[in-house]
């Protein structure tokens, strides 16, 4: 019996390499890439940093789930959400069905570094690697509950994205 195809959402830390590795993924599985992120600011007309501001992060929140419902109901293609999508009630569970979840494991150091000091994150302001601490400490339980966990430290996104294409992708139908 064929497999039938699911979606691969990727999830981790800011900093993991989500948007990277997964649009080499989509170009490797020759498939579509959706950026939660770049889906969520048309949606807000806002940059997301001005959508913090304006409106708060329960109007991100919402528009961020909104998001991932549509690309969901699309044909299955690689997603990045933000990091904090996996973390928000009931988003996991949602995605489980349509899609294979992959966490992208990285140390906060690192993804600090791979940031680097021109990022635009709104959560992120101040030092970034004890920020990235206190976040992993509340999302690791979330992080840890995808199915598939990679560990992505000391690699490039290509070399993410090959592994990927070899251990992750077959298990979901690809
Ligand atoms: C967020 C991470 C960002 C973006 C927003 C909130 C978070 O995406 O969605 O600033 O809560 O961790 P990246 O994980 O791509 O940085």
């Amino acid at each position: 019996m064929t497999q039938a195809r699911r979606h691969l959402v990727l999830i981790g830390l800011p900093g993991a390499g989500k948007s990277v590795t997964g649009r080499l993924l989509a170009a490797l599985l020759e498939t579509g890439f959706t950026d939660l992120d770049d889906r969520v600011v048309e949606r807000a007309g806002t940059s997301i940093p001005e959508l913090f501001v304006a409106r708060g992060e329960a109007a991100f929140r919402e528009l961020e789930r909104e998001a991932m419902t549509d690309a969901l109901g699309r044909t299955p293609h690689v997603i990045a959400p933000g990091g904090g999508w996996a973390c928000q009630p009931g988003n996991l569970e949602r995605a489980d069905v349509a899609a294979l979840i992959i966490h992208l494991r990285v140390t906060p150091v690192t993804a600090a570094a791979r940031l680097g000091p021109a990022h635009q994150r709104p959560l992120l302001a101040g030092d970034p690697v004890s920020t990235l601490e206190r976040l992993w400490d509340l999302r690791a339980p979330f992080y840890e509950r995808a199915p598939v966990q990679v560990d992505t430290e000391g690699l490039h996104p290509g070399e993410v994205a090959a592994r990927l294409l070899a251990v992750a992708a077959p298990r979901a139908g690809w």
